[in-house]
């Protein structure tokens, strides 16, 4: 069973949608489900000031990306980089097991959105 926290993010899950002029983006995609996830990141001063994402997933896949970009709004693009799936799964108190490899998109498609960041050049922003 899911959490209640899960079931809020899921239900009403946080930061929906298209950034325009995204700094970064970062798309992954889960060839044993179909489920994919891009999200989108702009940058100041090295921080992440805004964050969006787009997802045809599972509850547990929008619960886990809905989270992670609670979390790492304000942060700073090396603490961002450091998340991990058990720090997503942890702040939401824990997914079923047989679910817990959802939690990989969404730090998946942030480091891609990093990355993306960062060979755009836009490393002095
Ligand atoms: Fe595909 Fe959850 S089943 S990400």
């Amino acid at each position: 069973m899911y959490k209640e926290k899960v079931f809020e993010h899921f239900t009403s899950p946080r930061n929906v949608g298209h950034l325009e002029n995204a700094d970064g983006t970062g798309t992954v995609g889960d060839p044993s489900c179909g489920d994919y996830l891009r999200i989108y990141i702009k940058v100041k001063y090295h921080r992440i000031v805004d964050i969006k994402f787009e997802i045809m997933g599972c509850p547990a896949a929008i619960a886990t990306s809905s989270i992670l970009t609670e979390m790492v709004k304000g942060m700073s693009l090396d603490e961002a980089w450091m998340i991990s799936d058990e720090d997503v799964l942890s702040a939401l108190g824990g997914l079923p097991e047989h679910k817990e490899h959802c939690s990989n998109l969404s730090t998946g498609a942030l480091k891609e959105a990093i990355n993306n960041y960062v060979i755009q050049g836009s490393g002095n922003k």
